[in-house]
């Protein structure tokens, strides 16, 4: 006979009165002297059971069953005594009378109830116990919410005629900006293979096999250091195109989002803002801004041109700015204490000091009040429109000026309440530099990466002014949170080289290193460009997850090891010989 009649999901009107067995593990056991009640749990839903003393073998067998034992049970769907209904669970209309239990198997007491009522245990202790941690419902729940995010994910793909092509995981190193995982050949000693940071290399390679349209759900590898929004290994949806522009990837990238916001019921603005590099640094002091905070970066420096406070004057004359934000009483209710503690903690944000102006009444309050002049005031009333109990927040400096006033409006949208988390808002930036200048090593670094195509515009300015130089590169941003980015790739030799050449390869180590890629674009490769999404980060922002671990069956903790399988570990002196490694650990100091 078969192990169950019906799954949880299946338990309707129509089975009521009927006799139907369901398997499950214990949720919860409640002994009321003569009844005896199981919750129990399948990947669905719960179903209460209900065992009377009367029916003395069944009841025997209930009085030794304990949480997260998992049971065959055969009863009768009766409907619960009025009053008695849960509407929490789909099935909270009924209750299950034990007529036969069958303990399919015990269980060992948990290190942590798996009840959802339980939220304060130790994350380190879930981790280890992963199959356990994934019996709770929300964890359960974002799993369920990955599988189809990722479906809905593929069908769009599928339904615009793209292939979905695998592409290797051992192979050669792609500079992504992160270190190699490395794996030895064991058949050629003493050579390495490198795990993909993405498969660049390859879904290009692809365009010039003609495939046109090619998307894959990989897993990558990046060896970085972990945030709540990084994984080691994460996955990938990858997506390359041939003869597109900038405007093709990012239109069939928006039509999925727009279908991911249905399936999730959430409503956001279309087309996707689009706003450039430039215009985010200045604006918002990040390349990923979180649109749902108000908050503004302004520039004062005009109006302080004349200023008499000492710290800004010559942060002006050394070409400085002075910026800062607009705090609206409206919105943010801004009072001494709040502005007070803001510039005690400026140093949190990078700066040397917060200046602030409050506008109390006709009185201007200040520590820098005795260096405003009239002219001042009003030019700030005048040109931000400022009223009773506004406030000013002013900052003095030059590189790193935006990326710090970024982190305090960060600060500032928490600290005013700005952000209204359950909002959803997509940004585009576009027009990203195509280098930037690595101060430790001197030398010109892609900031996406080396395969970028630089804008067309700027193409003269690679010789005499590179920094300058803007490259057909977008990323997707929501809330905040990079999703993607990609770009229109090099799809000739000669500036493929020149941009190696000035990212200081070397023809020599470009040829090693990326030869290949270099010979396949000379064999008429099309035009092409693509983007790469988190899927990981997407799902974290659509379930509300807090952290990546949240949305990954099995994850990794921040120092990169499973807590489960206890990976990374040592490997026996004999496969260490079979592939040629000696491992030489230097003894810690101290
Ligand atoms: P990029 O490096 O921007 O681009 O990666 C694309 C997206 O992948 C996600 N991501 C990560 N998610 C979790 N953990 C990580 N460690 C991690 N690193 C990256 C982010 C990111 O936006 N080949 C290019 C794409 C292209 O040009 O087509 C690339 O990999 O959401």
């Amino acid at each position: 006979m078969a192990y169950r009649t019906h799954t949880l999901k299946e338990i309707n009107r129509s089975l009521e009165n009927k006799t139907i067995t369901v398997c499950g593990w214990v949720n919860k056991r409640r002994d009321h002297g003569n009844l005896i009640f199981l919750d129990i749990r399948d990947r669905y839903s719960l179903l209460q059971v209900v065992v009377d003393s009367e029916n003395k073998e069944t009841f025997r067998k209930a009085e030794e069953i304990r949480s997260e034992y998992v049971l065959q049970i055969t009863g009768e769907l009766r409907k619960r005594p009025l009053g008695t209904e849960n509407t929490k669970i789909s099935t909270g209309e009924f209750e299950l009378v034990a007529s036969n239990i069958n303990i399919l198997n015990r269980s060992k007491v948990p290190p942590f109830s798996i009840s959802d009522e339980q939220k304060d245990y130790d994350e380190k202790l879930g981790l280890k116990y992963r199959y356990l941690d994934l019996r709770r419902t929300d964890k359960k729940e974002n799993i369920i919410k990955r599988h189809l995010i990722t479906n809905t994910i593929r069908n769009h793909f599928l339904e615009n005629d793209f292939l979905e092509i695998e592409t290797p995981y051992l192979t050669k190193s792609t500079p992504e900006g992160a270190r190699d995982f490395l794996v030895p050949s064991r058949l050629q000693p003493g050579t390495f293979y490198a795990l993909p940071q993405s498969p660049q290399l390859f879904k290009q390679i692809l365009m010039v096999s003609g495939f046109d349209r090619y998307f894959q759900i990989v897993r990558c590898f990046r060896d970085e250091d972990l945030r709540a929004d990084r994984q080691p290994e994460f996955t990938q949806v990858d997506v390359e195109m041939s003869f597109v522009e900038p405007n093709d990837v990012m239109t069939i990238t928006e039509e999925l989002f727009k279908k991911l916001n249905v399936q999730f019921g959430i409503e956001c603005d279309y087309p996707i803002k689009r706003i450039s590099y430039t215009e985010a640094m200045n604006k918002y002091g990040t390349d990923r801004p979180d649109l749902r905070n108000p908050l503004e970066i302004l520039d004062f420096t005009e109006i302080l041109k004349d200023t008499k406070l000492k710290i800004f004057r010559s942060v002006i004359e050394k070409d400085g700015y002075i910026k800062g934000f607009i705090l609206k009483n409206k919105e943010c209710h801004p009072t001494r204490p709040t502005l007070e503690k803001i510039n005690n903690m400026a140093k949190d944000f990078g700066l040397p000091g917060i200046a602030w102006i409050l506008f109390d009444g006709s009185e201007v309050r200040s520590p820098i009040a005795k260096f405003l002049s009239e002219n001042e005031i009003s030019s700030f009333k005048k040109t931000f429109d400022l009223g009773d109990k506004d406030a000013i927040l002013l900052a003095a400096g030059k590189d790193g000026l935006l990326e710090a006033l970024g982190s305090l409006r960060l600060f500032l949208g928490n600290e005013f309440n700005l952000v209204n988390e359950s909002e959803f808002k997509y940004l585009w930036v576009v027009d990203f530099p195509l280098f930037e200048y690595d101060e430790k090593e001197k030398r010109l670094n892609s900031v996406h990466h080396p395969f970028t195509a630089p804008h067309p515009e700027d193409l003269e300015k690679l010789d005499t002014d590179p920094l300058s130089v803007r490259s057909l590169a977008y990323d997707i941003v929501l809330n905040g949170n990079e999703l993607g980015g990609g770009s229109i790739r090099i799809n000739n030799t000669n500036l493929q080289s020149k941009i190696f050449k000035l990212l200081d390869i070397s023809p020599e180590e470009a040829q090693i290193k990326f030869g290949f890629l270099l010979e396949a674009l000379e064999y008429g490769a099309p035009p092409h460009g693509g983007i790469a999404l988190g899927l990981d980060r997407i799902t974290m922002l659509f379930t509300g997850a807090k952290s990546l671990r949240d949305v990954i069956a099995f994850p990794k903790t921040q120092s990169g090891t499973c807590l489960l399988t206890d990976a990374p570990s040592q490997v026996d002196r004999k496969q260490l010989d079979e592939l040629s490694i000696s491992v030489n650990i230097k003894e810690e100091q101290g």
